[in-house]
């Protein structure tokens, strides 16, 4: 079995980190969102894998590599231009030649892993397999009505009245029967081929699509309050693990991990929290849920529900929370009079500020 992983599109409700990096690499608890998709993967027995590439297809390869550091083997394909999910697997055939496969969106994340899914898939002889969960927004996802037996009687992507809340989770296991249905779908409103519109094909010609439900936490990490809450989940999991260097002023509580190189000065950590190698945290308070990137500096800083990426420096502003912040971002108070706010934020970035 071989896995279809998609790291394109443009990430277009996660600027302006996006424009410099791809959304499946901006990470959770210091590690990109699409490398746990790739352990999942491998966890799974599953070591060829193919990463469909767009724009930010540099930044890709450069942080997954040949995929050995995962313990799988990556090829990477190029999508010209984002097509849609179903476009993916149109050019990925020679790749995938007569193989099942597993198409994991590298942008989704699933706690629990696809090892039960890719079994389940192995021992029964469907033509498609998806996984569905129930949201509070099926409006944003494709959508799954079932019958009184669990059989899937309609599908739809995005609609606007949705008959269910059962949103398909973006990892599907495919037998060689798919690359007939992309071929002969046509885009969607949006100019897209949908691989739902795939799916509902193998359905209205015969095939078997079974459907399962996800047993863990799923999330599509589209947004600001998706990765927060990522970041949560995955922080409420890690034991403490202090590798850095603390000094006696310092009070650390909770889960707390503390990368090699990175060092604490009379300062507060409450966990769950990571802090990167490399930091540099000094008079500061960072509270629950935080993320630290590799070599940030926090000074006299307060920083609570947050994820820093590397490389950025928070000084003298308290207390930031509910915020991501990019690589190589300057947060820090302007000491002179006017006493006043002085931005320079990208385009589609989002301040907001004490009432
Ligand atoms: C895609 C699929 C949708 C699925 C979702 C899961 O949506 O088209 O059916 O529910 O992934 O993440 P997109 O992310 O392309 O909007």
């Amino acid at each position: 079995m071989k896995a279809l992983v998609l790291a394109g599109g443009k990430g277009t409700r996660l600027r302006p980190l996006t424009y410099t990096s791809a959304k499946q690499l901006v990470p959770v608890a210091n590690k990109p969102v699409l490398y746990y998709g790739l352990e999942a993967l491998r966890d799974a027995g599953i070591t060829s894998v193919a990463i469909i590439v767009g724009d930010t297809g540099a930044e890709v390869r450069d942080a997954v590599g040949d995929g050995s550091r995962f313990g799988i083997e990556v090829t990477y394909i190029q999508q010209e231009a984002p097509l849609g999910l179903a476009h993916c697997v149109l050019i990925a055939r020679d790749f995938l030649a007569g193989d099942p496969f597993v198409m994991y969106l590298g942008d989704n994340f699933l706690v629990g892993g696809i090892a039960d899914l890719v079994d389940a898939f192995r021992q029964a002889d469907h033509d498609a397999q998806i996984l569905l969960t129930k949201v509070a927004e099926p409006q944003f996802y494709g959508v799954a009505e079932l019958g009184p037996d669990g059989e899937i009687l309609r599908l739809e992507e995005k609609p606007e009245h949705p008959r269910s809340d059962l949103a398909i989770v973006g990892v599907y296991t495919f037998s060689p029967a798919i690359h007939e249905a992309v071929r002969s779908i046509t885009p969607s409103a949006r100019g897209e081929l949908e691989i739902t519109d795939a799916i509902k094909w193998l359905i209205d010609h015969g095939y078997s699509v079974h459907s399962h439900f996800v047993s863990g936490y799923w999330k599509d990490t589209g947004r600001l309050q998706d990765m927060l809450e990522c970041n949560r989940i995955v922080l409420e999991t890690i034991t403490a693990d202090i590798r850095g260097v603390v000094d006696g002023r310092s009070e650390i509580t909770g889960n707390v991990v503390i990368d090699p190189g990175a060092s604490v000065a009379n300062s507060v950590i409450r966990g769950p929290a990571v802090i990167g190698a490399d930091a540099r945290i000094s008079d500061s308070y960072i509270g629950p849920y935080t993320s630290i990137g590799e070599s940030c500096v926090l000074q006299d800083a307060e920083v609570e529900y947050a994820i820093v990426l590397p490389n950025s420096t928070i000084r003298g502003v308290s207390r930031l929370t509910y915020s991501l912040i990019g690589r190589n971002v300057e947060v820090t108070r302007a000491d002179a009079v006017p006493n006043t706010y002085q931005l320079m934020v990208g385009d589609h970035s989002r301040v907001q500020v004490k009432a």
